[in-house]
């Protein structure tokens, strides 16, 4: 550069120099380095970091995809996606969540992630207040930081679950600043599952408010023991007309890298997330579509057969972690996460989740994602979304760990 006291940040836009790289992929790449060197011994990495399926995508789902590349339906379509699939997405929602949508209520995008991003962007002005519930999914935040937004986060109770009298009194402090609360049931990253009467609960502050409603319900299949999901946008008709409900086929049909995700809403907000849609990503990948069709459309049985071996895991894991002195683990009821908090684990050593996830993975080669990414840092998300032999490894190297800690 002619003048040396320019670097290349001072043309970067502020919005992508203050946003944080994702946490989880940082540690895949350290695991990764790791992992290398620990092959030449014969040993490997017990990963708990990323959030996503072991299982493969089901054969007539891939079928589907090699059929409609056969058909040539490799081209552009319409930016919020094919009829069929959002014929699709509405029958599902009217039959797995009881909402009534029709198709011009539909909108399919390239994975939930980037539909919550046009969501947001739809909504978001320069220093509007987004409501986030702690602990949370990492990319909202940052998402909302992305169209200057302005996050804030609501505090949770004992069962890892949102605070009302915390959310009560950010709403009375913010009053007329804030557009838009998510709310993610089962959770990312505590397994949490809201009750009827806790979405009920939640929905009267927002419509006594004027909030708007992002529903992130991608882990919705994943349910264990008696809990049950609830869409909140089915508990009355007015929340309906607050509420967008986002899902995706990336979890629940083992499909991640398709990058089909969706949401419903007022046909006026599908509208203009439209036209972001339009002048970004054009459309949904076309190939990936005709699978999604299918996920929805087809046999459902492997779905199932996922939903029993994680709960497998899920009752293995929680024992094998309440087990383990100073990590306490309450019983997650959904998605394939565990949150144990292991503060009273932490010295002058080991002062958070943070320096805790590094040792572990340097010492014990075992990788899981500190709580700091999620809002608090006194706590570790592990995936199981692993193998049980690699989760009973796991589980044996976190306790020897945590004994000579
Ligand atoms: C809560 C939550 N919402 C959305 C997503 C994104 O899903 P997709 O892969 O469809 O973009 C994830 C992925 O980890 C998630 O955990």
């Amino acid at each position: 550069m002619a003048d040396s006291n320019l670097t290349i940040d001072n043309f970067l836009s502020k919005r992508v120099l203050n946003l944080e790289e994702s946490p989880t992929f940082a540690l895949e790449k350290k695991a990764d380095e790791i992992d290398l060197q620990l092959k030449k011994e014969g040993s490997f990495v017990i990963r708990f970091g990323i959030g996503q399926p072991d299982f493969d995508t089901p054969s007539n789902i891939k079928d589907a995809a090699k059929k409609a590349i056969d058909e040539n339906k490799t081209r552009y379509t319409a930016s919020t996606g094919i009829k069929e699939l959002k014929l699709a997405i509405m029958e599902k929602f009217y039959k797995d969540n009881n909402i009534k949508y029709g198709i011009e209520n539909i909108f399919a995008g390239n994975g939930a992630k980037q539909v919550l991003d046009v969501i947001i962007r739809t909504f978001i002005n320069s220093g509007d207040i987004v409501l986030i519930p702690k602990p949370y999914w990492v990319s909202y935040t940052q998402q909302v930081i992305l169209s200057e937004g302005k996050p804030v986060e609501v505090e949770f109770n004992e069962d890892l679950k949102i605070n009302i009298e915390n959310l009560n009194k950010l709403v009375k402090e913010n009053a007329g600043r804030i557009k838009l609360l998510i709310i993610n049931s089962p959770n990312n990253p505590t397994g949490a599952v809201y009750s009827k009467k806790e979405l009920e609960d939640i929905g009267e502050i927002c419509l006594e408010n004027n909030i708007f409603i992002i529903s992130d319900e991608v882990y919705e299949n994943f349910i264990y023991g008696d809990a049950q999901h609830y869409s909140i946008a089915s508990l009355s008709e007015e929340l309906k007309d607050l509420t967008i409900t986002v899902n995706a086929v990336s979890k629940t049909y083992a499909m991640t890298g398709w990058r089909i995700g969706y949401c419903a809403a007022d046909k006026e907000i599908i509208k203009q997330m439209a036209k972001i849609q339009d002048q970004s990503a054009s459309n949904p990948c076309t190939p990936a579509q005709w699978a999604a069709l299918e996920a929805l459309k087809g046999n459902q049985d492997s779905v199932e057969r996922m939903r029993i071996e994680y709960e497998k895991r899920k009752d293995y894991i929680y024992k094998r972690l309440n087990g383990i002195k100073g990590i306490k683990c309450s019983l997650p009821e959904g998605a394939f996460y565990v949150f144990p908090d292991i503060s009273a684990l932490f010295s002058s050593r080991v002062k958070n989740a943070f320096e805790f996830a590094g040792e572990l993975l340097e010492k014990a080669k075992v990788a899981v994602v500190p709580g700091r990414a999620f809002g608090d840092d006194n706590f570790i998300r592990i995936s199981y979304a692993a193998t049980m032999d690699k989760i009973k490894e796991g589980m044996d190297r976190l306790e020897k760990f945590c004994k000579e800690l």
